[in-house]
């Protein structure tokens, strides 16, 4: 039987599907579907400092092989992700990987740390697609000396894995990838959701309450996979691949990208036991090609040049 394992950076997990940040809350209504300990990883719901209630409804539509949505990162905040969920998560014996955003670098820097003195969590992962209020309001994800500067702040108060989840909204990813390794940053996620708008043809209104949200979704693979493509090849550390997996054979294209594992988010929504099917699906495919490990299949894309 092929070996699903994978590892990202020092990390070890079972299998290289993980869960993306947002789409299943904080894993625990998925135990009705299967045992959590059948993921690689849960990364969990985007935490704040405070709990925050996200953007007024409408806040989610659906759009051709994907969805919109302006949740606006509701959240219970870190201390009640930690004393209450964290350790049910941990009896679970499933690696947490907590997703953290803030307005400033500072509110970063202290929610690693409070992460650093919890049991259970494997990982941070930062969702710089966040607006920086200190900065007149850039995006954090979109500046390479801004994503420096707040990677380098949290690797000074955080010892385990570091991610970096980029952004889509950008010109161009390299020097954003780039900067993130430099500052210390142990793999990086790709991708976030892209920008977009829905409106409604009769009654003329934009279907968001925020008029724009984030495109997730199949509709976004094939900018998830150039993304995970042109990192992979421009920086030595590990990439998660995320953005419309849907399939067994989506996971497969992700890792021959370069990806080392992938998250899986709004599929999750239509049928919250595909992770199972994906990882079943992964090893038949491995099993009937005689492929051993996933490290013969991970970069190995052909292109044509
Ligand atoms: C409803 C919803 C909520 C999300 N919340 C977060 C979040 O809190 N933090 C984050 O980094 N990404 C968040 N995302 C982005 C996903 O983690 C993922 O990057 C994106 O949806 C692309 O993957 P997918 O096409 O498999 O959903 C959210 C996405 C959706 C659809």
């Amino acid at each position: 039987m092929s070996d699903l394992r994978t590892t990202v950076g020092p990390l070890t997990f079972k299998n290289p599907i993980l869960t993306a940040s947002g789409c299943c809350g904080y894993g625990l209504e998925l135990k009705e579907f299967f045992p959590l300990d059948r993921l690689g990883a849960l990364v969990v719901k985007g935490l704040s400092l405070k709990p925050r209630d996200g953007n007024p409804p409408p806040r989610i539509c659906e759009t051709p092989a994907g969805m919109l949505n302006s949740i606006g990162l509701q959240n219970i905040g870190i201390e009640a992700f930690v004393n209450e969920v964290l350790p049910i998560l941990e009896a679970d014996g499933i690696p947490v990987v907590a997703n953290l955003f803030g307005e400033e670098e500072e509110a970063y820097v202290a929610l690693a740390r409070r992460c650093e003195a919890a049991r259970g969590i494997c990982a941070v992962e930062l969702n710089l697609s966040c607006p920086n209020v200190k900065k007149g309001g850039i995006h954090f994800g979109t500046v390479p000396e801004a994503i420096k500067a707040l990677t380098a702040k949290v690797r000074q108060v955080y010892t385990h894995s570091l991610w970096v989840k980029l952004s889509p909204n950008v010109s161009t990813v390299v020097p954003l990838a780039v900067a993130a390794q430099q500052a210390g940053a142990d793999a990086l996620t790709c991708i976030n959701t892209l920008k977009g708008m829905a409106i409604d043809p009769l009654t003329w209104k934009a279907k968001l309450h925020t008029t724009y949200g984030g495109l997730s979704g199949p509709a976004i693979k094939p900018v998830a996979l150039r993304f995970v493509h042109e990192t992979a090849r421009a920086v030595d550390i590990p990439i998660v691949g995320c953005g419309g997996a849907a399939t067994a054979l989506d996971i497969v294209e992700f890792l021959l990208a370069g990806a080392r594992a992938v998250q899986v988010g709004t599929l999750l929504f239509q049928n919250p036991a595909l992770p199972v099917e994906l990882e079943e699906g992964l090893r038949a495919y491995l099993d009937e090609r005689g492929i051993p490990s996933l490290d013969a299949i991970i970069g190995k894309v052909k292109t044509h040049a």
